[in-house]
């Protein structure tokens, strides 16, 4: 049985949890938008309000709706403000050591019905789980950039999760108006296993000189009708994330298959991480 969802944490105002943040207030859920510093949780909250303002000017929200919207979202700096949450969404940096701190941490704070999620894209939900005293109520939850618009939640089962917290969980992804898709818990779950591999491999083509990246992204999106090319992708996703999950990858698998294309190691270590960075494989104003 599904169990009754009020407020949700989610802590990281980033791309990813900014969008969350946005998607489960519009919902007519209470947020709390965590993050480490609340200058960065305030950014946050800045990028959804233009993004509602946006929907305001297409005639889809009146003033009063972005007012009320906005005002269920509780900015805070602190993870014991789990203590109020029914479940918490983690959507930090994806790195294992981080992660598993703030789960350490949440475990701690939160209530004991509350349930522990990660919007991670590619680490593994049980170890996180083994983290905390409740390995039975941490599960994967994860989201699509732009979280607003892509439809797809990727619900990952860690080998200890209850069928009533996946059922929770997956409740609750379609009362946030997305399309649930359930998973079990290897190296990059289904999405960036068959995703970053395609990322990866453009990035050979310009590492070996086979075309540009544009010829080789107007070959993707003429071709087969992607909406953008892999590097215009890689560039929104992130370029750290990009390899981050291509490490996950290889060494998750032991697969030479799977080894991080040595340009893409090159960008990240210049700092070129793409849109964030104003530079990637692209340069962008
Ligand atoms: N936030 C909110 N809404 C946004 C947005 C954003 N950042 N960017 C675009 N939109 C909305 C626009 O407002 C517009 O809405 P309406 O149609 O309701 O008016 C709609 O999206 C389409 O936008 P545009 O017309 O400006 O642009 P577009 O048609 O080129 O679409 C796109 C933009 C939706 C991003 C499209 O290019 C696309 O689907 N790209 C692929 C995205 C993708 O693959 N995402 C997954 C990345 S992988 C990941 O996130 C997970 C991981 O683990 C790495």
């Amino acid at each position: 049985m599904a169990q009754e969802i009020r407020t949700v944490m989610v802590v990281g105002a980033g791309q990813m949890g900014s969008g969350i943040a946005q998607v489960a207030a519009q919902t007519g859920l209470r947020v709390l938008l965590h993050d480490v510093k609340l200058a960065l949780a305030e950014r946050g909250r800045g990028v959804i309000e233009k993004n509602l303002r946006r929907q305001v000017e297409k005639g889809r929200l009146s003033d009063g709706d972005v007012a009320e919207i906005l005002g269920r979202i509780t900015l805070t700096d602190k993870l014991t403000a789990a203590a109020e949450a029914d479940l918490v969404i983690e959507a930090a940096t994806e790195n294992l050591e981080i992660k598993l701190d703030i789960f350490r941490t949440l475990d701690e704070a939160a209530p004991a019905h509350a349930i522990l999620a990660s919007n991670t894209s590619s680490l593994p939900i049980t170890e996180l789980a083994a983290a905390t005293r409740r390995p039975a109520q941490v599960i994967g939850m994860h989201f699509f950039n732009p979280v607003p618009v892509m439809k797809l939640v990727e619900i990952i089962r860690g080998l200890a999760t209850a069928q009533e917290v996946y059922e929770t969980v997956r409740a609750l992804a379609e009362r946030m108006g997305k399309t649930p898709v359930e998973v079990q818990d290897f190296p990059g779950f289904v999405s960036n296993r068959v995703l970053m591999p395609m990322i990866n491999e453009a990035i050979y083509c310009v590492y070996e000189g086979v075309a540009t990246p544009e010829a080789v992204d107007q070959v993707m999106k003429l071709g087969m009708n992607h909406p953008m090319g892999p590097l215009e992708l890689a560039d929104f996703i992130g370029l750290d994330t990009c390899l981050a999950i291509m490490e996950v990858l290889y060494e998750g698998f032991g697969d030479p298959k799977y080894r991080p294309c040595p340009l893409l190691r090159k960008y990240v270590k210049a700092g070129w991480l793409g849109r964030k960075t104003g530079r990637g494989f692209y340069t962008y104003a």
